[in-house]
């Protein structure tokens, strides 16, 4: 949510922050805006200029009006939460002398009494926005003769809340400062230039060496040299990674959306997340498996938090987990998740899910299961992200960056993991013998050419698509793992076409959701596979008494289900897998026929209305 940039380097800063921003946009579209510090005579100035709506509106205004050239800069893309989206609240925001320019991402939650105790001072506010305090409590600072990064470690330690900080001082444009604390923000390396950003994609074209900040730091990077502290004023350190995807992971390459590009990478992010998860003997080996084989012995409960799609995969986990390992396990709403006093012991296991490592519901979930002595393993999209970061264990998934707000590959990779997690369990607790766990994983190893072979027919789908651009309601059904896929399937048709849609289980639509049936209605049926036949029989009951009261059935089946054929308006072919696997190719069609859809209403496919990437506030 809001992605933020700094540079400070040789090459003009409004060119490689317009840059980051456009990469970084998919995290807040409300509004866009730049500052640039430069020398003058009289000691230095900050020109700025921001706008709100896409990021398309500064970029017009700087063509018209040019920022003056300069190689030290900020720049920020808003998710509003305080304050509309017009120009006024638009990031970044100065202080009363107009000496300090400063963009934020998160929430300040003490923002009130601090405006209150600055307007006593004579300061005048003009935004409706939590950060504007921040950049006058800076600008405070400043004056009374703090350097920027002084004063920034002042100012963060009056600050209560989610922030990531950065700003420029017109007296001093040799440097960008930032600081972080519960909200994202990394280094990129370079040669006689570093870089700040939300997140890698800000600056991958120019370095892939990073530096990843812990918890309450701040950062001073200047042209050549990137110096870090706590609050206090301690010196501190980051951690140095090495990025391993490239510009071209960030570039849409001929798709016309990033979401489509995702989507039909999926053989790849999927055989990538399996590479390496083998000994030479054959066994399963989890590479960042921090918990010790005794811990995971002594596991009895598990609890699995996460949000959003990310929840959906935590809910196929659930089967798969139970069915291999016998060890009970509860999927939650990160967001409720602390707010009931869950039951949590040194032997409980909270699985936290999260595509891009920051979600703030998710990180909070995961902080509250550590105070209580559980241990928690993250899956985990980003490397050097939050969640990662905090965890006792990680399993990451390779994805590669994922930039079309609804998630896909992301959730192919989490289903992936959470597999392997179940796998890896069963084998340490010794529920499964070595050669059932090997079978699996020779399953998985298929599922790349399985998901190939459901993209093939990608025009199927397209052509359905095109059939119910007028569709103001649809309707998913499953059963088993394919439950949460119909759940998944609704909510991606919610989220880029806007149309109203829900998932149910099959065998719930008999108790209530059924009076929702009427002619025509389209129903799409994750039919379970044959040879789950009592799970396969019960769902061809459910598509009867769908069919039976007018409503089109659009069943997504198995190849060769000769049953369900003779009640399918529409059928779709899935390559046979087992129950547990067939997630990975069942979502696809639902991913492509919302991503269609969406693209025939006219809608903006990777930057939906009202929606951002990464949820960094709660
Ligand atoms: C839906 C979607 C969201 C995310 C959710 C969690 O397409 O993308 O529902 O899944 O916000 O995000 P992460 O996985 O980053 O924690």
């Amino acid at each position: 949510m809001c992605g933020i940039v700094g540079y400070v380097g040789p090459r003009q800063a409004t060119d490689v922050i317009l840059e980051g921003l456009r990469r970084l946009e998919y995290r807040g579209y409300d509004s866009a805006g730049i500052a640039v510090v430069h020398a003058t005579e009289a000691g230095g100035t900050i020109s700025s200029d921001k706008r709100a709506g896409k990021l398309a509106n500064l970029e017009k205004s700087m063509a018209t009006t040019p920022l003056a050239e300069s190689g030290t800069g900020i720049g920020h893309t808003r998710w509003a939460t305080h304050g509309p989206p017009n120009d006024r609240n638009a990031h970044p925001h100065l202080g009363s002398t107009g000496r300090v320019a400063l963009v934020h991402n998160g929430i300040l939650e003490n923002f009130d009494a601090l405006r209150v105790e600055l307007e006593r001072a004579g300061h005048d506010l003009i935004s409706d926005t939590d950060t504007e305090v921040a950049a006058h409590l800076l600008e405070r600072e400043l004056t009374a003769g703090a350097d920027l990064t002084t004063a920034m470690q002042r100012t963060c330690s009056r600050l209560r809340g989610a922030f990531t900080l950065v700003a420029i001082d017109a007296l001093d444009p040799s440097r960008v400062v930032a600081a972080r604390r519960n909200s994202p923000l990394v280094v990129g390396l370079g040669d006689g230039e570093n870089f700040l950003g939300s997140d890698v994609a800000a600056f991958i074209e120019h370095t892939r060496e990073a530096l990843e900040l812990g918890q309450d730091q701040v950062v001073t990077i200047t042209a050549d040299s990137v110096s870090i502290t706590g609050f206090d004023g301690a010196p501190s350190e980051g951690r140095g990674y090495h990025v391993d995807w490239d510009l071209s992971a960030a570039e849409k390459d001929g798709f016309d959306w990033f979401m489509r590009k995702e989507i039909f990478e999926q053989p790849r992010a999927v055989a990538d997340s399996l590479l390496g998860r083998r000994t030479s003997s054959g066994a399963l080996h989890l590479d960042e498996m921090r918990l010790s084989e005794q811990e995971l012995r002594d596991v009895d409960k598990i609890i699995i938090v996460a949000c959003g799609t990310a929840f959906y995969a935590g809910m196929v986990a659930k089967y798969a987990i139970e069915h291999w390992t016998r060890v009970p396990v509860e999927v939650e709403l990160a967001s409720e998740f602390r707010y009931r006093d869950p039951i949590l012991t040194s032997d409980t296991l909270v699985v936290a899910i999260s595509q891009s490592g920051e979600t703030a519901d998710t990180l909070q979930a995961l902080r509250h299961a550590r105070a209580q002595r559980s241990r928690v393993l993250a899956i985990c999209n980003t490397n050097g992200s939050t969640i990662p970061r905090e965890s006792d264990a990680v399993i990451y998934t390779h994805a590669g960056p994922e930039i079309g707000v609804a998630s896909t590959k992301g959730f192919l990779t989490q289903l992936v993991a959470c597999l392997l997690l179940a796998l890896y369990l069963a084998q340490v607790k010794g529920t499964r013998y070595g050669d059932e766990v090997t079978q699996v994983l020779d399953q998985l190893e298929q599922m790349p050419e399985h998901i190939e072979s459901v993209l093939a027919a990608a025009d199927q789908i397209y052509e359905l698509a095109a059939a119910h651009t007028d569709a103001k309601t649809v309707l998913f059904l499953g059963r088993h793992a394919g439950y949460p896929i119909a759940l998944e399937g609704a909510l991606k048709l919610k989220e880029i076409a806007y149309l109203h849609a829900e998932g149910f289980a099959a065998g719930e639509l008999k108790h209530g959701p059924i009076a929702l049936l009427e002619e025509g209605l389209p129903v799409l049926c994750v039919v379970p596979p044959r040879d789950r036949d009592q799970l396969h029989d019960k769902m061809l009951s459910g598509i009867q008494e769908v069919r039976a009261r007018g409503a089109r059935t659009i069943c997504i089946a198995e190849e060769g289900d000769t049953a369900i054929a003779p009640y399918a308006d529409v059928l779709i072919s899935l390559p046979k897998v087992p129950v547990l696997l067939q997630p990975l190719v069942a979502a696809i069609p639902l991913q492509l026929f919302a991503c269609e859809l969406a693209t025939l209403l006219g809608h903006d496919v990777d930057q939906p209305r009202n929606l951002a990437k990464s949820v960094t506030v709660e």
